[in-house]
């Protein structure tokens, strides 16, 4: 695996790539790289011959009380965990190269979308993605792209980017990866003492509530919410910002709940904010 922090050595590199005929794959994150992200290498390899994968914590999507400065960054850890997982180029430029006057006045804005969710909570977050999104599409031109489910809105926004902005790019959703006991992986929880990361198990247990009213035969959206509050609600060290049932494609809330409708939700725990979801699998019984 070949490290480069230039986007002139990136383009070199991809233009050898497609010069052999290889199908590239990115995979874009901002490091702190865990089992997750490595699953997201793991199925860009499945649909590309050369995966290109990116580190960059992106000043743009995070709000000025966020965790910027703190936000976990080791370029040789992470190296060392995507070397054996069939990446061929680690992009890891500096703030300076991809945003050479400092920011980017022009910026990738998706108002329906984006203002729902997360998104009423970090104002302008999704447009600071959409863009750093936009920019390193631009610089890799891949074939393919992957993203992880954990961020469903995120990856809904990206789909409908590279939908409606003809990127011609093929976004891919990989999976959440959990621990054992249930927590989704995030780089974040790196911030969780021993006790919070007992209380965050909550999120889980949450969804988990929502699918078994789900799968006893519940439809209504105030049913399925009530049980995954009330689980969360039992946990002192657990604050809600939101619990919702969406269309993942729409994001709209549902009249009635079906199966591939997607739970979401996002809590505080301690001052680390946590989010999760899960996809109804199973159609409730038919009274
Ligand atoms: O999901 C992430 O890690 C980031 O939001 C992304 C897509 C890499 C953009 O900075």
């Amino acid at each position: 695996m070949k490290t480069v922090t230039t986007i002139g050595q990136l383009r070199e590199h991809i233009g050898r790539a497609r010069a052999a005929g290889r199908r590239v794959g990115l995979v874009p994150t901002m490091g702190a790289l865990h089992e997750g992200h490595l699953q997201l290498c793991d199925a860009a390899r499945r649909h590309a011959d050369e995966v290109v994968l990116s580190i960059f914590v992106n000043p743009l999507q995070f709000g000025p009380a966020e965790d910027f400065d703190r936000y976990p960054r080791d370029l040789n850890r992470d190296a060392g965990l995507v070397s054996s997982r069939g990446v061929a180029l680690l992009f890891a430029p500096e703030t300076d190269e991809v945003f050479p006057n400092g920011s980017s006045p022009v910026r990738v804005h998706a108002p329906d979308l984006g203002n729902v969710l997360c998104g009423r909570f970090r104002p302008g977050h999704f447009e600071g993605v959409l863009t750093i999104v936009a920019k390193l599409f631009n610089m890799v031109r891949p074939d393919c792209a992957v993203f992880g489910q954990k961020d469903l809105q995120q990856a809904s926004l990206i789909r409908r980017m590279a939908r409606d902005l003809d990127f011609g790019i093929d976004v891919i959703v990989g999976r959440i990866v959990r621990d054992p006991d249930g927590i989704a992986l995030s780089s974040r929880n790196a911030y969780l003492s021993a006790d919070q990361r007992h209380s965050a198990l909550a999120l889980h247990r949450a969804l988990s509530a929502a699918q078994a009213a789900f799968a006893a035969g519940a439809d209504d959206p105030a049913v399925i919410l009530g049980a995954a509050r009330a689980t969360l609600e039992a946990e002192p060290g657990v604050a809600t910002q939101y619990v919702e049932v969406v269309d993942p494609e729409s994001l709209a809330t549902p009249d009635r709940v079906g199966r591939g409708h997607a739970v979401a939700v996002a809590a505080y725990v301690g001052s680390t904010r946590l989010i999760d979801n899960h996809i109804l699998e199973q159609a409730g019984s038919v009274p």
